[in-house]
């Protein structure tokens, strides 16, 4: 009735009290969402890793989902899940926006950057074998499509956002023709937005000038290969107060999955220490994608609110609440 319906997958670890948060708030900001709890628990079929049918249904019809953690084992095992998720769906764009909390301190004012990464291919390609024992090979896949596609998307969303400045972070010195194709693919796609601006940074490079001063970040979209994203991406939320504070959306040309970058934290499972900060601005991400803007912004307020107070805020901000105390807080302020 009037509401959207969207495929929330809970999780492992610290994932059933994030999204319990998430959950409440929602439900207190009366947000227009109907969620379908799905079971993602991995089955395994012919040695793959399958997601279960009625799971695959659920967000395929509701092309949205929100998605807490899913543990990857180290090692020998099964595929990780949420690699299969973002190849099942072809969620071949990861946007990881990094942006100061106001209120809350860092060494570092006012990061405000937006890390894409190429999201189906590369370093995670899962293509492993051992030559000879003691001697394997991994397969760093990178294609001219999957390359187009994602340098295309990180290109028309800083149109959008108004960012108009695209860089390509790469290692094309060393990594000459994986790297190679994908900054010769950044340029040819440059031509296709003459008014955004683009260059483009080694990684090393990229590494030591954001840690040293974010600044001049600030009003780029920076767009890499996926194992490059994934790095940058952790180093980058250090900058602003951590993993509890970075959210990021999967997305496809149908199917969009928000996520927080941060895992499944086994070690404070349980204990309502969790921060679900980075799932709740990862759900506002999520509004923002379904075109609900007033409550994407009544909840991100709140949230703010109780950061830069800092009174109920969780242990990895230096606070002592509890997971549930911070999420009735910034129902307070809602
Ligand atoms: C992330 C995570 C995943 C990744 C893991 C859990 C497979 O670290 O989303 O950044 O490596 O992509
Ligand atoms: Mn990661």
């Amino acid at each position: 009735q009037g509401k959207y319906m969207v495929t929330l997958i809970e999780g492992d670890g610290i994932g059933p009290e994030i999204s319990q948060s998430v959950k409440d708030i929602f439900s207190a900001a009366s947000a227009p969402i109907k969620w379908e709890s799905v079971d993602v628990t991995p089955t395994l079929k012919d040695g793959k890793t399958v997601i279960p049918d009625a799971a695959i249904a659920s967000v395929t019809r509701n092309s949205i989902a929100l998605k807490g953690p899913l543990a990857t084992p180290v090692g020998k095992g099964h595929v990780s899940l949420n690699l299969t998720l973002r190849r099942t769906f072809g969620l071949f764009a990861n946007v990881r926006p990094c942006k100061s909390i106001q209120g809350y301190k860092t060494p570092y004012d006012n990061v405000d950057t937006v890390l894409i990464r190429e999201n189906t291919e590369g370093e995670y390609s899962g293509i492993e074998h051992v030559v000879v024992d003691g001697v394997v090979q991994s397969i760093k896949l990178i294609t001219r499509e999957a390359s187009e596609r994602v340098l295309r998307y990180a290109f028309q969303y800083a149109r959008d956002v108004g960012r108009n400045k695209v860089r390509a972070v790469h290692k094309a010195t060393i990594m000459k023709m994986s790297d190679g194709l994908f900054l010769s693919c950044a340029r040819k796609i440059s031509k296709e937005f003459p008014d955004v601006e683009f260059d483009a940074e080694l990684l090393d490079n990229a590494c030591l000038k954001i840690v040293s001063d974010p600044t001049p970040y600030n009003d780029k979209v920076l767009v890499m290969p996926n194992l490059y994203g994934d790095i940058l991406s952790d180093m980058c939320a250090g900058l602003i107060g951590g993993l509890g504070l970075t959210p990021s959306g999967n997305i496809s040309k149908d199917v969009a999955i928000f996520e927080a970058v941060h895992g499944s934290a086994p070690d404070i499972a349980g204990k309502a220490l969790a921060n679900p900060t980075a799932l709740l601005l990862s759900s506002i991400m999520m509004l923002q994608h379904m075109g609900l803007y007033e409550h994407a912004e009544k909840i991100q307020n709140a949230i703010f609110k109780v950061l830069a107070e800092g009174k109920t805020i969780t242990g990895d901000l230096g606070g002592k609440a509890k997971t549930h105390e911070y999420a009735d807080a910034v129902i307070k302020a809602l």
